[in-house]
């Protein structure tokens, strides 16, 4: 099994990373928007858990992404775009590490400093690092919001250009993100 990543492919460790880190990204919106339309009680707190727990593996996750490109960089583009193009797709990959890595860190300040302590999936409490502070807590929900207005679109188009790659190019940028191929 090849774990690292090669000059023109991507190993293991990047497939397995990206794709559990797409599922939870859906999964995290999903229980947002849930936990936002439901009216306070038990229900409306197991969301926010919820919520709060598979933020917690995401942010463990962007951290493995984000140390795993320091270490061996991106793999080239597997297409033939020229030098512009590269260096706007490069932008864009190193704006959705920042963005899902900002965002259970926003989620994090804004929770902590919140009245509730933060429980992962019930098992145990997260350490309580920033004493309730009212002006951080709301000032903090309303960026871990607007980061996610700004991921939603990155992501969006991230997406469309994946399936544009696969679809109309016929080149292998989405297969060689799905399983490892030979470089
Ligand atoms: C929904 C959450 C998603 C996030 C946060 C995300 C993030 C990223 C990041 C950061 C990279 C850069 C490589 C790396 O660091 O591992 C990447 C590469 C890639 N992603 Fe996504 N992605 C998501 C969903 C998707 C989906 C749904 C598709 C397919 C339709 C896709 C297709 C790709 C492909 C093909 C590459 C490789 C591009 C290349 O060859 O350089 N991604 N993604
Ligand atoms: C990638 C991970 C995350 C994503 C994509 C995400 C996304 C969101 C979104 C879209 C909302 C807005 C809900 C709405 O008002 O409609 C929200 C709210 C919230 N999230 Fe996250 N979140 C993530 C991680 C976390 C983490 C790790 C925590 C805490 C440990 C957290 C704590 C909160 C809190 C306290 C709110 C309530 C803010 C409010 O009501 O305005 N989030 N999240």
């Amino acid at each position: 099994m090849q774990l690292r990543d090669g000059i023109r492919n991507f190993g293991t460790v990047s497939i397995v990373n990206h794709w559990i880190t797409a599922l939870l990204i859906v999964a995290v919106f999903a229980v947002a928007i849930l936990m936002d339309e439901l009216p306070r009680g038990q229900l409306r707190s197991d969301m926010r858990a919820l919520h709060n727990s598979l933020g917690i593996i995401l942010l463990v996750l962007a951290a493995t992404g984000i140390s795993w490109r320091l270490i061996s960089g991106f793999p080239e583009p597997a297409d033939n775009a020229g030098p512009w193009l590269r260096r706007i797709t490069r932008a864009w990959h190193i704006g959705l590490l920042a963005l899902i890595a900002a965002m259970p860190a926003t989620g994090w300040v804004a929770a902590d400093s919140g009245r509730r302590a933060i429980e992962f999936f019930g098992l145990f409490t997260m350490p309580d690092i920033i004493a309730t502070n009212r002006g951080l807590h709301r000032a903090f929900e309303e960026v871990h919001v607007v980061v996610s207005y700004l991921l939603i679109p990155l992501l969006v188009v991230h997406i469309l250009a994946a399936l544009k790659h696969h679809y109309f190019d016929h080149d292998v940028t989405l297969t060689r993100m799905l399983r490892v191929r030979k470089a």
